[in-house]
């Protein structure tokens, strides 16, 4: 896809149809993840694709929340990709002391926002989430005590006639500046 195009069709999808994601294409999307560029080159995420669909379901309820109407959608996706944050090497933790920036967080933001872009070239639908129980995934998914979880992507194909809605961002102006703050 032409990349303007991708910027544009790329879309948070909260419905989904209940057909499989190929496994060719679960691969294109961990090297997207794995492509990504992070601080000194760290890598500091471990991808998990979620399809068995029980435990799918299972991880999928845990990103829901009723009080907030929030992720019920969840469940229709094939796949729930998880992106846990690594401890990064020391180089990296100090540069993130002395510069008092969260390069690990940074760089799980990059990697999956190519998850999403590359899903969308392979003619897929996604969404990020950054809401869910992660006590409650953690022990699903058996991730390690210490281990943080950065963000959730529910995966799959859209129906047909889901609408790609025009994007609601704010004015040039108003986000960007040239030469000054
Ligand atoms: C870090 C992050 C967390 C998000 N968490 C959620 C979420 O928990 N549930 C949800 O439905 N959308 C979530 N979104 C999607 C945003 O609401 C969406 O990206 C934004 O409204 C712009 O719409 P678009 O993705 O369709 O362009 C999240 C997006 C990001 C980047």
């Amino acid at each position: 896809m032409e990349f303007q195009q991708l910027l544009l069709s790329r879309q948070s999808v909260r419905k989904y149809l209940d057909q499989p994601v190929e496994a060719q294409k679960l691969e294109q999307l961990i090297d997207a993840v794995r492509l990504a560029p992070s601080a000194c080159n760290a890598q500091p995420w471990t991808l998990i694709l979620v399809d068995e669909p029980e435990l799918k379901n299972k991880v999928a309820r845990a990103t829901c929340s009723k009080a907030f109407g929030l992720n019920s959608f969840a469940i229709q996706a094939p796949v729930i990709a998880v992106l846990v944050l690594e401890q990064p090497p020391w180089t990296v933790r100090m540069g993130a002391l002395i510069q008092r920036r969260e390069f690990p967080l940074i760089d799980i933001g990059i990697a999956a926002a190519q998850f999403c872009l590359r899903a969308t070239d392979l003619g897929l639908a996604t969404c990020m989430m950054g809401w869910f129980d992660e006590k409650a995934v953690k022990k699903l998914l058996c991730i390690p005590g210490q281990r943080r979880i950065g963000l959730i992507i529910s995966l799959g194909y859209a129906p047909q006639d889901y609408p790609l809605r025009p994007k609601s961002r704010k004015e040039r102006h108003v986000m960007s500046r040239f030469n000054r703050y």
